[in-house]
């Protein structure tokens, strides 16, 4: 099924300040597009906030891509999920006339894993994302193959979360510097879940670039 154009996918925006960067707030599971603007006004309240709906069901919960059991992944439905965020990021940025504003991307846990296959397969759509609590998102796969000399990414793992493992975000950073990424990738104690600490390095971090 091809994706909805802007208009017809569930999705929350709000203008934000003049000039400000507009934050792609990507949902964990079982979140929503409501839920999940709390998170943008802890990072920047002054952001615009573009929030779409994950547009996969898993017993009731609102999700971005299939998996087939907890940590594997559909893979091939990360793919054409990842085609089709980048596909409506390309359509909002003319219907919400967001030309010339950064968008960075702020995903927690499927979320995050989201918009890392996104920016990793579509860097031309999107070039800057935070992930709490993110992980590799191709299963066995190689990650594409373009440059992503223009992209920057934050990651924030729990050393001990067994969602998100660290050898996997540990190879997704790898993976993605490899590639040409600037990835600053921070690693506390703890699991899955997003921590004070990383609030306020994912506010420097967007404060930086802004
Ligand atoms: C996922 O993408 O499935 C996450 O890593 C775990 C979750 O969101 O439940």
């Amino acid at each position: 099924m091809s994706a909805p154009a802007v208009t017809g996918w569930p999705h929350l925006h709000r203008p934000g300040a003049v000039g400000s960067p507009v934050l792609l707030m990507l949902h964990g599971t079982g979140g929503d597009e409501q839920g999940v603007v709390a998170l943008a006004d802890a990072l920047d309240p002054a952001a615009g906030v573009l929030a779409p709906r994950g547009r996969v069901q898993e017993q009731g919960m609102n999700r971005w891509f299939r998996r087939l059991a907890e940590g594997v992944f559909d893979v091939d439905d990360v793919v054409a999920r990842a085609g089709e965020l980048a596909g409506f990021l390309e359509a909002a940025r003319e219907h919400y006339g967001l030309a010339g504003r950064p968008v960075v991307a702020v995903g927690f846990s499927n979320g995050a894993n989201i918009g890392l296959a996104t920016a990793a397969l579509h860097p031309e759509a999107l070039d800057r994302v935070v992930a709490f609590s993110g992980m590799y998102p191709f299963g066995d796969r190689d990650a594409g193959a373009e440059r992503l000399t223009g992209t920057e990414v934050l990651l924030l793992n729990g050393r001990a979360d067994p969602m998100a493992p660290l050898d996997s975000a540990t190879r997704l950073a790898r993976t993605l510097r490899r590639r040409g990424a600037q990835v600053d990738q921070r690693l506390r104690e703890g699991g899955h879940g997003i921590t004070a600490e990383e609030l306020a390095a994912a506010r420097a971090w967007l404060a930086a670039r802004a």
